[in-house]
């Protein structure tokens, strides 16, 4: 039992299989809207997937803090910060059901956005 799930995320050469994915970054009061096309590990959650887009893409950055009930906030992306003040922040589009960053694992050609947005 343990090595048929094993199989299923490894491929036939042993590697961990990679997905293609796209995160796309939109901003319509800046009116921006920058897709980065990315492969990733099947099973890997998405924090892991923008950690690892952060460490080989040097135009997209993100930062998060730790809520000790809710998780992983996500805080800002690329330099811009969501604000009380404003009443402005991030909202991310999970292709499928909600979910936390933490806890979501993107399938093949699955488009991750993430927009700047207001709340009334
Ligand atoms: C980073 O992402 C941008 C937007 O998709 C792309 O134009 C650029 O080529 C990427 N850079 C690297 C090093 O992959
Ligand atoms: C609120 O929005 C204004 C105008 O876009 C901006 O200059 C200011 O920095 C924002 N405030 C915060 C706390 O983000
Ligand atoms: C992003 O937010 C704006 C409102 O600020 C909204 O009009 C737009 O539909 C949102 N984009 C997506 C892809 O949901």
């Amino acid at each position: 039992m343990a090595l048929t799930a094993i199989s299923l995320l490894y491929d036939h050469s042993g590697q961990q299989e990679q997905i293609p994915i796209k995160v796309t970054v939109t901003n319509k009061f800046a009116n921006t809207k920058v897709s980065y096309p990315t492969a990733v590990t099947v099973g890997m959650p998405m924090f892991g997937v923008l950690n690892k887009l952060k460490d080989t893409n040097n135009s997209f950055t993100f930062t998060y803090s730790i809520n000790k009930c809710f998780g992983i906030y996500l805080e800002s992306v690329n330099g811009l910060a969501g604000s009380t003040e404003n009443h402005t922040y991030w909202e991310l589009l999970f292709p499928q059901s909600f979910a936390g960053i933490g806890c979501y694992q993107p399938k093949k050609n699955e488009n991750f956005i993430m927009n700047f947005t207001t709340w009334d």
